[in-house]
């Protein structure tokens, strides 16, 4: 007999029973539609959901792209989708369920002989809830080799009225039990912890205790397995202390606790702002989710910048108050979070000011503080204080809040003190519900109010008045107009950055104009301006959240430039504009300056043979009417079109007026966005754009008539972060 024969056996055996064992994917919904199974109703349109629908919480924890979610349109259609009918050959059907928490209403049934045999739901049967799908499993070992089919039902209307299923397999792999309150605790020596961060695995509840006390609780997309980046914990505070990190699940063989990581650097950051997407002269977190710019002043020498942060997450959560100072506004350092949630809630946005007369008494030594005022947006929401005398350490208030909730929500104040009257004005966004109108799905309308209260010290707010139609994160601030101190007008506006001028008397805010518009662009908000910068400096400088994604990065969004604000005279009375701080010059490496000439169609580009990544362009010219003018920065358009006297940035239009026949263009281009300024400041155009990775070009062109340029320059820039 062949010897060989006997293993080839056993090999080929090996092969069969191991085939045996692998998992039929019934289905994983990543196609167009839903191929061989049937749809009824509505609810499951016409084929798989790309994840979440308009209008829908964020869902999570489904595999690649596409997942069964009966939320088109709504809560409110109902529908079944079957499956045909397949063989029972495995231990177990394993899939992902979310949604719906309603028994045989919100559901995913399996059918033998046409009857129902298993069903699971969604978790959620209350507002709130999570979308996030879970791993479930049916035992259908009795039912081996019968016929079967999944019927998936959405027969409720209501609240939590749909369901989420994704990647369904017949396995014989039981999948990890999850183990409740799953604990790790470290001895701290080192800076920080490393955490291991999955974008998109569901979200644990990880509970902080130091010494045995609960600290802060935390939503974390932990990685099981392989992380796709570290989020850090400055944990130096508690040296000598332990710290311990409990999950409210987690499978029985995650790595999400054990693999966290001591250390007193910050892991895998060993490109840390040489990123591919890292913004070069944008301000941008080292880990983590920005928003909102906040706390932002003028103390000691440095410009302060604290901003909405989500230390442990790609998208937004877990709001902490992130810091950063610079003495030049060009570059920053980051000094770790500075505000935590705590047991009023997670940190939301505010503003900073310097107490120079130590009204609130917070200050030390003859030093004045620096005093934040934010929003501990729980149940209430309500605004609180934090003190620092050295920009560093900051203390919340023992006597918070210091401004109770007015309605659930109100939110972000922005404090100024107003020298005439002598106190303290915040603006606060308050929202009320106004049963006299509806919103589109038939609730409710809001009626949007920007609050105005007064204090003499910081931590005594009366309201003094109130005006309608801003909505969120509110700044106000007095301006010269046309830099005339004998004419100074106030200025109100809010998240949008749209803007209305008027007159304040110190209690009440009165609009001389209708809502502005503000920045003509995408991806600009929340913005607000620098309290306390010098008088003999005098300038209004104002940051927004640049909405900005940085896929793939273990960090996301960014902040806008530094803007100058000034108002001008036009010819429909005085309008704000938007300009790029000087300092930003700084980052001028190499110039290219083609100078004053006349271009028209057919004329070679000036900047023919210029390779660069980051640039920052001037133009002033003076183009005939039907003159189109196109700069192409790195395969992204930025044109203006004479005859509609429009700016074109990436495809999108923004109003862009000649100005004594004249225009003059800004542009700035960064890895993730660009800003362009036109009209002396007038048009403010902030676009999130990605541009082309292997062009390095800088292309100028004219089409139709001619353009005469007075200035003509374009500066390659070095990183602000070097
Ligand atoms: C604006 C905003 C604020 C809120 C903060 C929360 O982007 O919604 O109103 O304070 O973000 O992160």
């Amino acid at each position: 007999m062949n010897k060989l024969l006997p293993s080839l056996l056993a090999v080929t055996l090996a092969a069969l029973s191991a085939r045996a064992a692998d998992d039929v994917i019934l289905a994983d919904f990543e196609g167009k539609d839903y191929g061989n199974w049937k749809t009824t109703g509505e609810a499951f349109g016409s084929g798989p959901a790309q994840g979440t629908l308009p209008r829908q919480m964020k869902v999570s924890g489904y595999l690649g792209h596409g997942l069964v979610n009966s939320f088109h349109g709504s809560d409110k259609p109902t529908g079944t989708l079957t499956s045909p009918e397949f063989k029972i050959e495995r231990h177990y059907v394993r899939f992902l369920i979310g949604g719906g928490g309603w028994p045989d209403k919100t559901c995913m049934n399996l059918l033998v002989d046409g009857k129902v045999v298993r069903s699971a739901t969604g978790p959620n049967v209350k507002p709130g809830g999570s979308e996030v799908l879970e791993p479930m499993l049916w035992d259908v070992s009795e039912f081996a080799g019968k016929t079967a089919r999944i019927q998936i039902v959405d027969n409720a209307t209501g609240g939590w009225g749909h369901i989420n299923v994704d990647h369904i397999a017949l396995s014989d792999k039981k999948p990890p039990k999850l183990l409740a309150n799953p604990k790790h605790e470290f001895k701290i020596g080192k800076r920080y912890l490393n955490i291991p961060i999955k974008n998109g695995a569901p979200k644990r509840k990880v509970s902080v205790f130091v010494d045995g006390k609960p600290d802060v609780v935390l939503d974390i997309e932990l990685a099981d397995a392989k992380p796709d980046w570290w989020a850090f914990m400055e944990v130096s505070a508690w040296r000598g202390r332990a710290v311990a990190l409990q999950a409210d699940k987690l499978p029985e063989d995650s790595a999400a606790l054990t693999q966290i990581e001591p250390s007193d650097e910050i892991k895998c950051a060993e490109d840390l702002y040489r990123e591919p997407l890292r913004s070069q002269f944008h301000f941008s977190s080292k880990r983590g989710w920005n928003n909102d710019p906040n706390g932002m002043v003028f103390y000691r020498g440095e410009y302060h910048l604290f901003y909405q942060h989500n230390p442990y997450g790609w998208p937004w959560g877990n709001m902490h108050w992130g810091h950063a100072v610079s003495r030049d506004l060009v570059h920053w350092q980051e000094l770790g979070d500075k505000l935590a949630p705590d047991e009023m809630g997670p940190m939301f946005s505010g503003s900073a000011v310097v107490d120079w007369k130590n009204t609130s008494g917070l200050g030390k030594d003859g030093q004045p503080p620096q005093v934040l005022i934010y929003t501990a947006a729980g149940h209430p929401t309500v605004q609180c204080i934090a003190s620092s005398t050295d920009g560093r350490i900051f203390t919340k208030f023992s006597g918070n809040p210091v401004v109770k909730e007015f309605t659930p929500g109100n939110r972000d104040p922005k404090v100024i003190w107003h020298e005439p009257a002598q106190k303290w004005v915040m603006t606060l966004y308050v929202g009320f519900p106004d049963p006299a109108k509806k919103d589109a799905k038939g609730k409710p309308a809001r009626r949007d109010t920007i609050h105005f209260l007064g204090s003499p010290d910081l931590k005594n707010w009366t309201v003094m008045s109130q005006t309608e139609g801003f909505y969120e994160c509110p700044d106000f601030f007095e301006l010269a107009v046309d830099g005339d101190a004998n004419k100074k007008k106030w200025v109100l506006t809010a998240a949008s950055s749209d803007y209305a001028i008027g007159t304040f008397d110190g209690a009440k805010f009165t609009p001389d104009t209708e809502k502005l518009k503000g920045h003509r662009g995408r991806g600009f908000y929340a913005a607000q301006t620098f309290s306390d910068i010098p008088a003999k400096d005098g300038r209004r400088i104002q940051i927004g959240w640049l909405q900005a994604p940085s896929p793939g990065m273990p960090f996301n969004q960014a902040m806008s430039l530094p803007l100058e604000l000034k108002l001008i005279s036009t010819a429909e009375g005085p309008r704000l504009t938007w300009t790029p701080v000087r300092e930003l010059q700084k980052l001028r490496a190499k110039s290219h300056r083609p100078g004053t000439r006349t271009l028209k169609e057919g004329d070679t580009n000036p900047f023919a043979g210029v390779s660069g990544e980051l640039f920052e362009v001037h133009a002033d010219f003076t183009p005939s009417a039907d003159t189109a003018i196109t700069f192409n920065v790195r395969g992204v358009e930025i044109a203006y079109d004479a005859a509609k006297q429009e700016l074109i940035v990436n495809h999108h239009r923004a109003p862009a007026p000649l100005r004594n026949g004249r225009q003059r263009l800004i542009i700035y281009a960064d890895r993730t966005a660009l800003e362009v300024f036109a009209s002396d400041g007038l048009t403010y155009v902030p676009m999130p754009v990605i541009p082309k990775a292997d062009d390095r070009s800088l292309g100028l062109s004219v089409k139709g008539g001619a353009a005469q340029f007075s200035a003509l320059e374009a500066h390659e820039l070095r990183s602000a972060w070097k």
